[in-house]
């Protein structure tokens, strides 16, 4: 009896015991990923001034659709939840259009190019990295251009972390988005070069460096997709290379799923002067060198 009263007494308290470290475990990691997101380095002062005019907000407005943000925050800019990726519990595109009403033009760039949320939190799943060689003028249009939108209201769920993710904040195994953003290369094109070639480079650097590796030579990390190095293009005749913008259809016609979303979304949207620089550039990089020792190309030879 007394036997039977011990061993229960032993079993509640090693239940107790594993309940209390599961709960310090789970504390733990909660505050040790919030420690990471709010390690942030301030971003400079941002003090472009916002145009007005209707030339300045409608290159805002070409900026904003061929870098992709409608395609995530909504065709009307409302915002957007995405259930579907498997390391986020929920990430929520915000509605650009109220958010850039309801937010200061640093607060707006602080996010777009440096990967820092208004809250002070480092981003996760915003693309800022992709945005870092944005110009000034450039950021000011497309602010100008967000500001001046039409506010579609949209109920959206919050945003939510999965453990998973917690745990990789946690130990730090995996990049918020002003550490994504600090170690997007420079550029490369000297200041020699033609100004196409130049005006190509900035392009590719700040939409097809959002898939292709940060340095457009190829990416193999965390995608189950592989696109490839860019210096490909040197191998597609011009109209290849413009019906591949156009369309997402390359050459042969295999389905490009995702780069054909992105070009049907964004690249259509190309002025023909835009297309013409991505080639003139793009064709220059098989004779540029390959950055080997870099993580996002992890598998590189
Ligand atoms: C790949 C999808 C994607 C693209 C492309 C994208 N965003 Fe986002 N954006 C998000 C997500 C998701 C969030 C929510 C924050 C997070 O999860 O990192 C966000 C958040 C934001 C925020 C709010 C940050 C805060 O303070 O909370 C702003 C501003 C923003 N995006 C602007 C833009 C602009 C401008 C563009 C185009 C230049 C753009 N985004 C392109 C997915 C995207
Ligand atoms: C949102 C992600 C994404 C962006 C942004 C993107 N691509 Fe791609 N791209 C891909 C993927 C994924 C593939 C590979 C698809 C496959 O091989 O199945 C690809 C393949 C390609 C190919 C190879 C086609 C072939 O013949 O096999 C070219 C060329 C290309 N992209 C050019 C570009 C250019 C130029 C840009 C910028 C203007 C760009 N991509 C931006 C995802 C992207």
């Amino acid at each position: 009896m007394s036997l039977f009263r011990d061993a229960t007494r032993w079993l509640v308290r090693a239940i107790a015991l594993f309940a209390i470290l599961a709960v310090i475990g789970l504390v733990s990691v909660f505050v040790l990923s919030e420690a990471y997101l709010r390690d942030v380095a301030p971003p400079p002062a941002f003090s472009a001034v916002i145009p007005t005019d209707s030339t300045s907000i409608a290159y805002g407005r070409h900026l904003t659709r061929t870098r992709g943000c409608f395609g995530c925050h909504g065709q009307q800019l409302e915002g957007q939840v995405f259930d579907y990726w498997p390391w986020v519990k929920r990430a929520v595109a915000p509605n650009l259009a109220a958010f850039a009403k309801a937010h200061e033009p640093a607060t707006l760039e602080a996010a777009i190019r440096h990967g820092i949320g208004h809250d002070g939190r480092a981003l996760w799943s915003m693309p800022s990295y992709n945005f870092v060689h944005l110009p000034d003028s450039a950021i000011a249009a497309m602010i100008a251009f967000l500001k001046s939108a039409e506010v579609e209201e949209h109920e959206l769920a919050e945003p939510a972390f999965g453990l998973r993710t917690r745990w990789w904040m946690a130990r730090r195994t995996e990049m918020h988005m002003q550490d994504w953003a600090e170690r997007v290369p420079g550029m490369v094109v000297g200041s020699d070069e033609q100004d196409n070639i130049r005006r190509g480079e900035r392009l590719a650097m700040t939409t097809c460096n959002e898939c292709h590796g940060l340095d457009l030579r190829g990416s193999t990390a965390e995608m189950d997709i592989s696109p490839p190095d860019l210096a490909i293009v040197a191998a597609y005749p011009w109209d290849d290379f413009v019906k591949l913008m156009r369309t997402g259809i390359p050459i042969g016609g295999r389905d490009l799923g995702l780069m054909k979303v992105v070009a049907q979304d964004r690249f259509a949207h190309f002025t023909e002067q835009e297309v013409e620089d991505l080639y003139a550039f793009l064709r220059t990089l098989p004779n540029r060198p390959v950055a080997s020792d870099v993580f996002w190309r992890p598998e590189a030879e």
